[in-house]
C-alpha cells in the first residue's frame, strides 16, 4: 500500500456522552426521522457503547450525563453546549420537543465544576451548529441555530466567528455537512452550503476534502477527529479512503440506529475543551 502523506498527529480529548437509554423516534423534526419506522433501542445502545469504547481505546476520556425518560434525543450530546477554553455556552433549541434538554445539560456543567457557564440569548443548538477550527468559530444557521447567535459566540468566546448558511434540509446541523479534522483541514459536503459559505470555508481551511453524495447520505461527515483518528460511519467507505490517502486514520463505527433520528458519531459526542 502506498502512503500518500505522512501520518497526522492527534491529541487526547475529553468528551461528554449520554447513553441512549430512552432513545426513540417519536416525533419528526428533521427529514431523517420517521416515527412510523421505530428504532431498536437495544441496537442503539450497543452501537453507542461501541462508540464510547472506541474513544477509550483511542486514549480519550469520556464523561457521561444521566439520560431522561422524556427526552429521546438527549443521546445527541453535541447539542448540549459549546465548550471552548473552559467556557461553556448553554443551548436553546429551535423545537419544543428538545427544549428541556438545555437545562439538563446546564445542570451537568454547574454541578461538575465548570465555573464559567453562560445562558444563551439566541437559539443555538450547541456543537451541532458550532464548530471550532483553530482560533475560528464556525457557526451554522438556516434550519436550527439563529444567525444572530454569531454575535453572542464572539462575545462569549472572544474569537472570530464565521457564519455559514445551510441550504439542504437533510443537512440541518452544521456537523452533518462539515467535519473539522484539524485547525487547517476539514471535510465537507459542498451542496449543503451556498456560494458564500463555500468561499468562506476555502478561506478558513488550507485543505478541504469534498464528500460525495453517497458518503454524505450515510452521515459520513458527522465524524469526530482527534487530529489523527477520524471516527466516522463505516458506510462512508469512499470518504474513509480519502482520509487514509491524506494521512488520517479512519476508525469506522456503525451508527445506523442513531441515524434514524438524523444523528451519527459526532452528534453523540460533545467535546469538553478545558
Ligand atoms: N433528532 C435530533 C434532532 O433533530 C438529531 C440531532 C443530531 N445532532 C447533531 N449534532 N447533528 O435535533
Amino acid at each position: 500500500m502506498r502512503i500518500d502523506e505522512p501520518r497526522r498527529d492527534g491529541t487526547p480529548r475529553t468528551y461528554l456522552m449520554c447513553p441512549p437509554a430512552y432513545f426513540a423516534v417519536t416525533y419528526a423534526i428533521n427529514p431523517w426521522m420517521r416515527p412510523d419506522e421505530p428504532a431498536d433501542p437495544g441496537l442503539a445502545m450497543r452501537q453507542w457503547t461501541r462508540l464510547r469504547e472506541t474513544y477509550l481505546r483511542l486514549g480519550h476520556t469520556v464523561h457521561t450525563i444521566e439520560p431522561h425518560p422524556e427526552l429521546p434525543d438527549m443521546v445527541f450530546a453535541a447539542n448540549g453546549a459549546t465548550v471552548i477554553d473552559g467556557t461553556v455556552l448553554g443551548v436553546r433549541f429551535r423545537h419544543p420537543e428538545r427544549a428541556a434538554e438545555a437545562d439538563a445539560y446546564m445542570d451537568w456543567f454547574r454541578t461538575h465544576g465548570w465555573a464559567s457557564v453562560h445562558e444563551p440569548r439566541f437559539v443555538n443548538e450547541g456543537e451541532g451548529d458550532i464548530l471550532l477550527a483553530g482560533d475560528t468559530v464556525l457557526a451554522g444557521y438556516g434550519f436550527r441555530s439563529d444567525e444572530a447567535a454569531a454575535g453572542e459566540l464572539a462575545a462569549v468566546f472572544g474569537r472570530r466567528v464565521v457564519s455559514l448558511r445551510l441550504v439542504d434540509p437533510r443537512y440541518y446541523h452544521l456537523d452533518t455537512a462539515l467535519s473539522v479534522l484539524d485547525s487547517s483541514t476539514a471535510m465537507y459536503y459542498p451542496a449543503a452550503f451556498d456560494d458564500a459559505g463555500r468561499a468562506a470555508l476555502s478561506s478558513v481551511f488550507a485543505e478541504l476534502i469534498e464528500a460525495k453524495d453517497e458518503d454524505a447520505e450515510v452521515l459520513g461527515l458527522n465524524a469526530v477527529s482527534d487530529g489523527r483518528h477520524v471516527v466516522l460511519a463505516e458506510q462512508a467507505t469512499a470518504l474513509s479512503r480519502q482520509l487514509a490517502a491524506r494521512g488520517f486514520e479512519p476508525v469506522p463505527v456503525d451508527m445506523s440506529e442513531l441515524r434514524k433520528a438524523g444523528g451519527g458519531a459526532k452528534c453523540c459526542t460533545l467535546e469538553l475543551r478545558a
